[in-house]
């Protein structure tokens, strides 16, 4: 952020450093000005809101890059939806964009993050009092509801990226839409607000648990009248009839975007190693091409991560005098400051080439490219109802996906597109994907529904339903969490305690459960360093290496443990560290040692930031904050009574069975216990690729699953 200290009145002459900084200030406002109005969307404001004026629910359609996330709040700024205080809330399934998008309007609107403009994601709020915009995730608005289930502070609610149909923005516009229609009637008549009373129940145990943090609904008179809510749901690509026929016929309007052709060029045979194959594409273009930044799409941070070393590593190797690359990469849980180094243009001398995951697809827009490699992946939540078994697999993007990844090249100018398969394969890709809700458990939607009030699940006006299996799948794993009590209502205190936590249910169990155990510190580590992607990494040519540098953290007992001791040596490493230096040299020097670590410094550092957020909630509930020292085996039983739905047994060739679900699975290679075999675990994840493996998995004994975890193998067996 360009810090921007206007001094009113100041007259006086600037020295050359300041008078150089205000030119520079100047000019790169006048920039963002010129930007502004050469945008597409610039030329319809004035028809834009007078469809917002007119219409209680529009339906915005609009290329990529036309300048619907960033400008359509200012515009609905500037024509007077926020008087009162009101604010205009805009949804985003990505957290990234929420971030980025509302660091650039803050720019925009030239001022400083966190007054008028803000952003509020999990783990990271950065709103106040004067925040007029509040760009948000959908998961965080869905949790806002639950302390002012009337969303009483919004004017107008924006459900950006629509299209990207994640189960958060699915059960969001059922929400809201009930939401709307108790907004325009009187409150004490209402009946509609999800089930109307059971609301003002859930709110207020709310309040009285948590010491009355409930904002708003419960405080109001209940005979006043809510302002109406205006809704706007926007989308990039064309399916604006499925959400105007849920919206009981909303108006749509499109907004013309510019396009400039691309070129689409396929391999002849199918790669057998795409991280590869985007490698050698991004230097052939590179050597061989005109100006024009690359944009690589790939599935997540470790494969951004590995692929940004062997271009480093091969940039070595160019012919002297050749134009320099530089790298950078864009994922979520990059630190928010790089998130926004994709947007600066390359040094001069430098092409850029960004490595992303298909968050650049639609939510983020980056200037300047000109060639995209699409490998033809995506990362994707997966759920087999029968198994009860989520896991993220690496699967093909949809035609849609494709075609948008495609049409990133052509924003500026003509581009070229170079899809890492041949041309039959993408004939045979699913037009869109389907929606997430169709294929993720439920549970924590379900927990969250329940504290809304929802009660009748299956009832629920969802814009397209889930499978009553998948429902009722999760309704039994909640009961088995203790959330719900026999008559299927949230349970006291537990039940209410895990909706509170912005976490998996499964996690906030945990949590609950290790302040009883007295190991709730371990637990909170535990929770951080799984919430991130890789810990550890090995690079493929170093695999040796990085054996050995784990083995000083790994503990017998499995993964769990072991990321406890790296967590806690980074503690005594920054802590020894800065007693003797300054900040910047101390960031420095932590760099150094996960890389030394093999740790990647960005998860570990994502982690902590986690940790110290949980450990802010898991204070302000009361829970026991004890560490349980040595005694390992109190934390272990722990985990057997936190994870009991994800314990596997031995099996006499060495792989697992999984208890819950069947499923023969295998200890991961990454896992501290791949090599030992113990006759019993517990893991975190299950991960499929040709075969099934399971991470994060630690040694547990199969008695204390009947003892710790009754209701489910008492059953059971
Ligand atoms: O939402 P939509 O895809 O229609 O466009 P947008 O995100 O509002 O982006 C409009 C313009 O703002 C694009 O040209 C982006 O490149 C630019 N932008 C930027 O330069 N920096 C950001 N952090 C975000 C957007
Ligand atoms: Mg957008």
């Amino acid at each position: 952020m360009v810090q921007r200290n206007h001094r009113p009145g100041y007259t006086g002459k600037l020295s050359n450093g300041k008078q150089n900084r205000r030119t520079e200030f100047s000019a790169r406002r006048q920039k963002i000005a010129q930007q502004r109005k050469s945008l597409p969307i610039a030329s319809v404001e004035k028809r834009l809101i007078e469809e917002v004026q007119k219409n209680d629910i529009l339906i915005i359609v609009g290329e990529t890059g036309s300048g619907k996330t960033t400008q359509i709040p200012q515009f609905l700024f500037g024509a007077g939806f926020c008087r009162d205080g009101k604010v205009i809330g805009i949804t985003q399934p990505r957290r990234v964009a929420a971030v980025t998008v509302a660091k650039r309007v803050a720019e925009e609107c030239g001022v400083e993050l966190g007054q008028k403009v803000g952003y509020s994601v999990r783990f990271d709020d950065t709103t106040s009092g004067s925040t007029r915009i509040k760009y948000m995730t959908d998961g965080l608005l869905l949790r806002e509801a639950l302390l002012d289930p009337y969303l009483s502070k919004y004017s107008v609610i924006i459900v950006d990226e629509a299209h990207e149909r994640t189960v958060h923005t699915d059960v969001l516009l059922g929400l809201l839409k009930n939401v709307q229609s108790a907004r325009s009637k009187p409150v004490a008549d209402d009946q509609s607000l999800n089930s109307g009373r059971k609301n003002v129940i859930a709110g207020m145990s709310l309040e009285k648990e948590y010491g009355g943090q409930s904002s708003g609904f419960l405080k109001k008179d209940h005979h006043e009248k809510y302002a109406p809510l205006k809704l706007i749901i926007m989308s990039a690509s064309l399916d604006a009839r499925t959400f105007s026929e849920y919206f009981g016929g909303a108006k749509s309007v499109h907004i013309q975007g510019r396009q400039f052709p691309v070129d689409i060029f396929y391999t002849c045979h199918p790669e057998e190693d795409y991280l590869d194959a985007s490698l050698i594409t991004i230097f052939q273009i590179h050597l061989k091409e005109g100006p024009g930044d690359i944009l690589v799409f790939l599935t997540g941070q470790e494969e951004i991560e590995s692929v940004e070393k062997l271009i480093n590593d091969r940039l070595t190797q160019l012919p002297e005098g050749s134009q320099k690359l530089q790298v950078v990469p864009i994922f979520a849980a990059l630190p928010s400051e790089q998130q926004l180094l994709v947007f600066a243009p390359a040094p001069s001398g430098f092409r850029k080439v960004i490595l992303a995951t298909n968050i650049a697809e639609t939510s983020v827009t980056i200037p300047g490219i000109k060639y995209v490699i699409d490998p033809g992946f995506v990362k994707a939540r997966s759920y087999d109802p029968g198994k009860d078994m989520e896991s993220l697999i690496i699967v093909p993007t949809s035609k849609s996906q494709a075609l948008q990844r495609s049409g990133r090249a052509g924003r500026e100018g003509p581009g070229k597109c170079f899809r890492l398969y041949p041309e039959s394969e993408f004939e045979k890709l699913e037009d869109s994907t389907k929606p997430e809700i169709k294929r993720c458990n439920l549970s924590n939607v379900i927990l969250q529904l329940k504290a809304l009030g929802v009660d009748d699940i299956l009832g629920f006006d969802f814009i397209e339903k889930p499978s009553r299996a998948a429902i009722i799948k999760s309704l039994e794993q909640l009961f088995s969490l203790g959330a719900l009590t026999d008559d299927c209502r949230l349970s006291d205190p537990v039940g209410h305690q895990m909706a509170r936590l912005p976490l998996d249910p499964v996690y906030s169990k945990a949590l609950i459960l290790a302040s009883q155990f007295n190991c709730l510190e371990e637990m909170l580590i535990t929770v951080a360093m799984l919430s991130v992607e890789s810990i550890f990494y090995a690079p493929r040519e170093k695999q040796a290496e990085a054996r050995t540098a784990i083995k000083c953290f790994s503990s017998p007992e499995g993964d769990h443990i072991t990321l406890i001791n790296a967590y806690r040596a980074s503690n005594d490493f920054l802590e020894k560290r800065s007693a003797e230096m300054g900040k910047p040299k101390i960031e420095k020097a932590f760099r150094k040692w996960c890389k030394e670590n093999f740790i990647s410094s960005r998860s570990l550092k994502h982690a902590r930031d986690i940790h110290r957020q949980i450990r802010g909630h898991a204070e302000q509930m009361g829970l026991n904050l004890a560490s349980c020292g040595d005694d390992m085996l109190q934390y272990r039983r722990c985990l057997a009574a936190s994870f009991f739905l994800n314990a596997a047994v031995k099996q006499p060739e060495g792989t697992y069975r999984a208890l819950a679900s069947g499923l023969v699975v295998q200890i991961h290679p990454s896992s501290v216990l791949f090599r030992q075999k113990p006759e019993c675990i517990i893991f975190n994840e299950l991960v499929q690729t040709n075969s099934k493996y399971v991470r994060n998995v630690s040694r547990i004994d199969y008695l204390w699953l009947t003892e710790l975890a009754p209701q489910y193998y008492a059953v059971k067996n």
